[in-house]
C-alpha cells in the first residue's frame, strides 16, 4: 500500500505523515517513509543542490531534477517496498511537481506532465494522496521559525499559485486525493487519515 502526503511548505504534511507512520508500526506493519527530494544517496545530493539559496537552476531543470531523484527512490526504495508487501509513506511524490513546477512555475501542461511522471516513476501511483490544504499566510506562520531554503524564499504568490495547482488536481483525480483541511488540530486531521488508511489497507 502506497500513501503520500502532499500540502505547501508549513501545511503540516510531514507531521501527519509522521503521525500515520507511528500509527501503523503500532499495529504491526512494517512502513517505509521516504521523503522527497531524498531517500538515496543521489536523492539527497539531487536534493542539496535544488534547496541551495546559491543555486541558479531554470525552471526546467529543477523539474528534471526533481523527477531524477524521484526515479531513483521508486527504483531503490518505494519499489522494493511494496514488492514485499510494505506501507509506503511518501511525504511529497509527484503531485509536488505538477503543483510547484507546472501551477507554480508556470511550467508545463498537465497532459504532458502525467506523462514525466509515469516515466519516472515506473508507473508507480500512491493509492491515496492526503493534501493538507492551508492558506499561504498560515503556512508562511508555521515555517516563520525555520531557516528558508531556496524554494521557500518564493513570495506569497508563488504559493497561491501551488495552493491553486494542487486543489485543482485534486478536483481532477477525486478518488485518489483526500483533502484536509489543515486548520484543524494535528490530532483530528491524523484522526481522519488514519480511519481513511486502515479502510483503504483492508479492503486490499
Ligand atoms: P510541512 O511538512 O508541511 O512543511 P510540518 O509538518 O513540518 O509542515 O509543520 C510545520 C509547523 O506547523 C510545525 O511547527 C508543526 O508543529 C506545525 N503544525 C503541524 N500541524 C499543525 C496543525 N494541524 N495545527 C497547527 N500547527 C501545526
Ligand atoms: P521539503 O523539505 O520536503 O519541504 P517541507 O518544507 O514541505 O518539509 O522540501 C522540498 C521543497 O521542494 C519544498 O519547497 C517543495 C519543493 N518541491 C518541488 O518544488 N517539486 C517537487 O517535485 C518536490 C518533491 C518538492
Amino acid at each position: 500500500m502506497f500513501f503520500s502526503f502532499e500540502g505547501i511548505d508549513g501545511s503540516g504534511k510531514s507531521t501527519q505523515a509522521r503521525l500515520l507512520a507511528d500509527a501503523l508500526r503500532a499495529r504491526g506493519f512494517e512502513v517505509v517513509d521516504v521523503r522527497e527530494p531524498g531517500g538515496t544517496v543521489l536523492g539527497e545530493q539531487i536534493r542539496e543542490l535544488l534547496l541551495d539559496p546559491e543555486s541558479q537552476i531554470s525552471p526546467r531543470a529543477e523539474l528534471l531534477l526533481f523527477s531524477a531523484a524521484r526515479a531513483q527512490l521508486v527504483e531503490a526504495v518505494v519499489r522494493p517496498a511494496l514488492n514485499r508487501g510494505a506501507v509506503v509513506i511518501a511525504d511529497r511524490f509527484y503531485d509536488s511537481s505538477t503543483a510547484y513546477q507546472g501551477s507554480g512555475r508556470g511550467l508545463a501542461e498537465a497532459g504532458w506532465m502525467k506523462t514525466l511522471h509515469r516515466f519516472a516513476t515506473a508507473g508507480r501511483s500512491p493509492s491515496r494522496t492526503y493534501l493538507v490544504d492551508v492558506s499561504p499566510e498560515e503556512a508562511a506562520r508555521r515555517r516563520s521559525e525555520r531557516p528558508h531554503d531556496r524554494i521557500e524564499q518564493s513570495d506569497r504568490d508563488f504559493y497561491s499559485r501551488v495552493r491553486a495547482g494542487y486543489r485543482g488536481l485534486s478536483r481532477s483525480e477525486a478518488d485518489r486525493i483526500l483533502v484536509l483541511d489543515g486548520t484543524l488540530s494535528k490530532e483530528d486531521i491524523g484522526a481522519r487519515v488514519l480511519d481513511d488508511a486502515l479502510a483503504l489497507i483492508r479492503a486490499t
